[in-house]
């Protein structure tokens, strides 16, 4: 099929030239809208005028960057790397990614299970809602996912025939390096217009130990071919109730460095908890939070060695190689090395939302000035220490203490 621009005109003729969406709504009457708040793409919903529950989403990307109109050219490939993530995941973690009913790379669609009772993650922490399943559910997405498309676990071959599906997602990996790596820590025109005159900006883009330890993390994230990566993973990516958790939206995956993901989602809790603290939050909500943070690395911890210690041979280990005991303490070693890239990933994130384009909403959506420059100095200065410290962090434990430790001097 040739690829054309989808709307709410011509989307019914699509979805009934696909056998199995035809016959999901039987001839019902369909209601038919656009719901993305997305930056890139466009979302529909498409239900059935009959029975509410009968209802689907349509996802396709454009060739251009949807907010900032045709101009801003961006290759609708994109969607061919989104569907053969969503693919790989949902085959590793089926109970956390939604169903899949049509995938076309030719027409840059996927057509999915509506998520009907479920809510992005950052507005529902920001509403303060609790989400008791989520710490478990989204380590075992992440265990599960970094493991089974890694050396550790496939065959060497398996990992190369994997490299080469998700290699040619150039362009948005480009955009990673640029936006999340880069030009948040220089004047650039893209930077928001909060880091005019602002002295912890002036600060941060004079700070060379910082620059440095940046630049080692981007060249982590441009050469460490690790695992399969969602490479967006904030909080903006995941959709949740009480019972269950979804990931949506990796077409920024990629095969990078195991550290990459969970640093993005420490990022962002990291943000949210900072935003609560300062807006005075209830302490259960805080303590709350805090436990999400800490089960987040410790969970992960635990699952990926188990994983792993379950494992006897991949492309990287053969049986026999090495005594047990001294194999168990190299996993641990290589387990903790995770973390520590995570961290650091984690501190380009925050810091990259706080003077950079796209900024997140438990931030810039604090209506007193004071109250938000106070979230972003504890954010940043957070952000720094993961940055510059991460490699010398000998636990779990040590990255809280950092925490406490710029809330306390604030
Ligand atoms: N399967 C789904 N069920 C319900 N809502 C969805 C689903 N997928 C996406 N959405 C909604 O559409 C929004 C944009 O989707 P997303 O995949 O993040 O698009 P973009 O890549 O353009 O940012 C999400 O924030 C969510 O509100
Ligand atoms: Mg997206």
């Amino acid at each position: 099929m040739k690829y054309k621009i989808l709307n709410k005109k011509n989307i019914e003729e699509y979805l009934m030239s696909i056998k199995n969406i035809k016959e999901y709504f039987a001839g019902d009457d369909l209601f038919i809208d656009e719901i993305g708040n997305g930056n890139l793409n466009y979302v529909f919903i498409i239900q059935s005028l009959k029975d509410k529950n009968k209802a689907l989403i349509l996802k396709q990307a454009v060739p251009y960057l949807r907010c900032l109109g045709e101009d801003f050219l961006l290759g609708r490939e994109r969607m061919t790397y989104e569907i053969r993530a969503l693919k790989q995941f949902r085959n590793n973690t089926s109970l956390h990614i939604p169903f899949l009913y049509d995938c076309n790379e030719n027409m840059s669609t996927v057509i999915m299970q509506y998520l009907d009772s479920h809510m992005v993650l950052r507005e529902g922490l920001i509403k303060k809602n609790i989400y008791p399943n989520f710490s478990e559910h989204i380590t075992s997405y992440l265990a599960d996912n970094l493991f089974k498309t890694s050396s550790l676990y496939l065959s060497s071959m398996q990992k190369r025939n994997l490299l080469d599906q998700f290699n040619g997602n150039a362009e948005l990996c480009k955009l990673s390096e640029d936006f999340v790596f880069t030009f948040a820590f220089m004047e650039h025109e893209s930077n928001d217009i909060l880091s005019k005159n602002n002295n912890d900006f002036k600060a941060l883009i004079e700070d060379t130990f910082f620059k440095k330890e940046v630049l080692a993390l981007k060249y982590k994230f441009m050469t460490q071919n690790d695992a399969l990566l969602h490479g967006d993973f904030h909080t903006g990516s995941i959709m949740l109730n009480e019972k269950e958790t979804f990931v949506i939206d990796p077409e920024f995956s990629f095969i990078g460095p195991f550290g990459f993901d969970i640093g993005a989602l420490f990022a962002n809790l990291c943000t949210s908890y900072v935003s609560h603290v300062v807006q005075k939050t209830s302490p259960s909500y805080l303590e709350y939070l805090l436990q999400n943070l800490s089960d987040l690395l410790e969970k992960f911890e635990e699952k990926f060695l188990n994983l792993w210690i379950k494992q006897e041979e991949s492309a990287l280990l053969t049986k026999g190689f090495i005594r047990n005991d001294e194999l168990l303490s190299y996993k641990k070693e290589f387990v903790l090395g995770i973390i520590r890239d995570s961290i650091g990933f984690a501190g380009c994130k925050m810091a990259r939302r706080m003077f950079g384009a796209s900024g997140v909403e438990e931030i810039r959506n604090i209506k007193d000035e004071l109250l938000k420059k106070e979230v972003m100095h504890i954010c940043l200065n957070i952000a720094k220490r993961f940055v510059k410290e991460n490699k010398n962090l000998s636990s779990i434990q040590d990255v809280f203490a950092i925490i406490k430790e710029e809330i306390k001097a604030s």
